[in-house]
């Protein structure tokens, strides 16, 4: 049995969440997996219901799962509430109390998809990336931060940028084990020229390289990696950063393959999983079936992967991604001519026929 907690949340959470359950249903009944699923609440659903983005009950629940899938959260209903009441606070507040330190991006461009990215065709096929963002430490979570009046009549806001030898070495440990599975390449983005905290990453991760002979480390300034992925993304195999960086580097890492649409996430680390789409969630588009539910899907092949240690049930989930795609069937948000465009549900049903089917789908 495994037991998922979903999150849908807010915006179009909820729309693409059905889809995801819809696959790994089929994906369950091939593979002998018993899923069941409990839904609790967080972000703006959570304030509206709860008083709180994150309730006790979310968390106690997660804790007792074997994976957790969310949605996305957020809207502009909850944009005004402080700071530590949004709904973000809550996807910070489960990352940080799950201790999901590691959060892993892939960045890969579907062959079918090419066309799609915001680069030449040239240089986006064939991309295939892995950021391994740090998350739970740096500038989102560092002391002390806060805001105060100055004597000018103005204010002086402070975040506080802090990272220790142990929160770099584990996630270190993290990249260099995923690139022994990739393309043996790991490159560490800082801002060591400027930072102190980057310099003490750079040298913390130096020692982990030489843990790691037969892989290759490169360090990389932030502005020049921001740079590298638009003029040759192909040089990168697993880029690791810190929590801001990483941020950042993710979404345009995500361009490259053609919709923040499509790219999944895993955060990692603690005792559960948590698995979510990298994008948000999309309120001006919620409820109207065109939402892409593609990332929420491949997010879900990651828990496969990692919470649930079953890559042939994740690999069945990637291909049949892939062969839909290869078929022309495109959400609105990765449609070209000659395509064919299909809502939500329809993209959902067709990637859980192509898994049905397996290797036989769309050859008839
Ligand atoms: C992400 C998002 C979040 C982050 C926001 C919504 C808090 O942008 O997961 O990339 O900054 O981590
Ligand atoms: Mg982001």
């Amino acid at each position: 049995m495994a037991k998922i907690v979903l999150l849908p949340g807010d915006g179009i959470g909820t729309e693409i969440m059905q889809e995801a359950v819809k696959v790994l249903e089929v994906v369950g009944e091939m593979e002998d997996i018993d899923f069941q699923w409990e839904t609790a609440d967080m972000g703006g659903v959570a304030i509206d219901e709860h008083g709180t983005p994150l309730p006790d009950d979310t968390l106690d629940a997660c804790r007792e799962a074997d994976g957790v899938l969310l949605g996305a959260v957020g809207g502009p209903k909850w944009d005004d509430l402080p700071g530590d009441l949004r709904p973000e606070a809550g996807l910070l507040g489960i990352r940080r109390g799950l201790g999901l330190f590691a959060n892993l991006r892939p960045a890969r461009v579907f062959n079918p998809l090419v066309d799609a990215s915001s680069l030449k065709a040239e240089l986006a096929a064939g991309v295939d990336i892995l950021v391994v963002r740090e998350l739970t430490g740096g500038l989102y979570f560092g002391r002390p931060r806060f805001r105060e009046e100055t004597e000018t009549g103005g204010f002086r806001a402070v975040d506080t940028l802090e990272y220790t030898t142990e929160e770099i070495r584990r996630i270190a440990l993290v990249a260099f084990e995923a690139a022994q599975k990739r393309r043996q390449k790991v490159t560490s983005v800082d801002k060591s020229n400027i930072l102190e905290s980057s310099r003490l990453w750079r040298e913390v991760v130096g020692e982990v390289a030489r843990e790691f002979p037969s892989i290759e480390c490169e360090h990389m300034f932030v502005d020049n990696c921001a740079m590298q992925l638009l003029r040759d993304p192909k040089q990168f195999d697993v880029i690791l950063t810190t929590n801001m960086f990483g941020d950042i580097l993710s979404d345009e890492a995500a361009m490259l393959t053609g919709s923040l649409g499509m790219l999944p996430s895993a955060s990692i680390g603690g005792s559960v999983g948590l698995y979510e789409p990298v994008h948000g969630s999309a309120p001006t588009i919620a409820g109207q079936d065109i939402a892409n539910p593609l990332a929420m899907i491949l997010s879900a092949a990651m828990l496969l992967q990692y919470s649930l240690n079953n890559v042939k049930a994740a690999l069945r989930v990637e291909k049949a991604v892939e062969d839909v795609l290869r078929r022309g069937y495109r959400t609105q948000d990765i449609w070209q001519e000659g395509m064919q465009l299909v809502g939500t549900k329809a993209m959902g049903d067709e990637v859980a026929k192509a898994v049905a089917e397996g290797g036989t789908y769309g050859k008839s």
